[in-house]
């Protein structure tokens, strides 16, 4: 799959933005209500603490109002607004009560790939900008605490809630997407379900197994795509399910582990939030400047995969 057409008219992202609800549970809080403790959790998956509360929308609309404040936009002037969501609060229509709720008013949809869902929002959303629109506020938002089994420890202490946003807009010049991969297999659905309404349903080791493959694979693909090597890469924004998953993907990739962008330890596994709130942490704290080479690489059930490679800024200015 495809390296940018040349000439494709290009997107830089303009504003971020990241929602968490106030409510925190640590690993010694869910080991008084399950046979768990904080060292298991803490050893098999590098989560010490999540945040759950609050709506999948509400979510979607604080992190959203923040991408568009530190992109000084009207929201009158956004063309589009994509919200990646796999626990919705409607069965339709998310993305259009975010629309709402900020005073926008254009085309508003939701988008459902699990937890891969920001990569292929992010996808559409430079699509969007090649066909003309100028400004289009992507979203990762998910209340999964609603859809987890709190009864079982083979799920609970993995997943949560937040959102984060990015505002894309048109740039002169080729913009930051320089390649991208999406990738799907429905014939591994089963290892890791939802039906509607919940609760998710696993078989970690298998999704493990699977997780670490295809995140290699899709990023392999980018970065090819692209024309680039592991060396080029300043920063790898990997999905945010599990730290033995990301040091295994980050090895294989030959990317050391100082590259990534890590916030699993305080959110959890928040699906389609992840990668958004893990890139605007490393924003946040100055890991980015101007030309750097930035991965982000996402799975989740389906299964599905996806990845980009974005030279940060547009690389005009460089
Ligand atoms: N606390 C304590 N013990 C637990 C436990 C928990 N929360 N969950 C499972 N165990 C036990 C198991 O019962 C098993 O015990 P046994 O050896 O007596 O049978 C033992 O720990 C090992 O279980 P296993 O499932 O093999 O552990 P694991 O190392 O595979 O870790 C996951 C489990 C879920 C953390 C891991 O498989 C994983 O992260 N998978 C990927 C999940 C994922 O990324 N999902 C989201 C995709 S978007």
């Amino acid at each position: 799959m495809p390296a940018t057409r040349p000439g494709a008219r290009g997107a830089v992202v303009s504003g971020w933005g990241t929602a968490l609800p106030e409510k925190v549970i640590t690993n010694d809080e869910l080991a008084a209500t399950m046979d768990t403790s904080d060292e298991w959790i803490v050893a098999r998956t590098g989560i010490r603490e999540r945040r759950i509360g609050g709506s999948t929308v509400g979510l979607a609309v604080e992190a959203g109002r923040q991408a568009i404040e530190m992109a000084g936009l009207d929201p009158a002037r956004i063309d589009g607004v994509v919200l990646a969501t796999t626990s919705p609060d409607e069965q339709w229509g998310n993305a259009a009560l975010v629309q709402n709720e900020l005073g926008m008013r254009c085309g508003a949809f939701d988008v459902n790939a699990a937890c891969s869902g920001f990569m292929y929002a992010l996808i559409t959303a430079h699509g969007m900008i090649a066909m003309g629109a100028d400004r289009v506020l992507v979203i990762g938002a998910e209340t999964l605490s609603r859809i987890t089994d709190w009864d079982d420890r083979g799920t609970a202490p993995l997943f949560a809630d937040g959102a984060g946003a990015l505002v894309l807009e048109s740039c002169e010049g080729p913009g930051q997407l320089l390649a991208w991969e999406l990738d799907a297999d429905g014939s591994a659905l089963s290892i890791l379900r939802s039906d509607v309404g919940g609760p998710i349903k696993m078989e970690g080791k298998e999704v493990f197994r699977r997780a670490v493959r295809i995140m290699v694979d899709s990023a392999q693909k980018s970065m090819r795509h692209a024309g680039v090597t592991a060396d080029d890469i300043a920063l790898i924004v990997p999905h945010q399910a599990n730290i033995r998953i990301i040091d295994a993907a980050c090895e294989r990739l030959g990317i050391e582990r100082e590259r990534a962008a890590v916030v699993l330890d305080r959110t959890g596994n928040t699906s389609s939030a992840s990668i958004p709130l893990a890139l605007a942490d490393a924003l946040d704290h100055g890991r980015v400047k101007n030309g750097d080479l930035v991965l982000l690489v996402g799975f989740g059930g389906g299964m599905t995969a996806g990845s980009c490679i974005l030279r940060w800024g547009g690389g005009l200015d460089a």
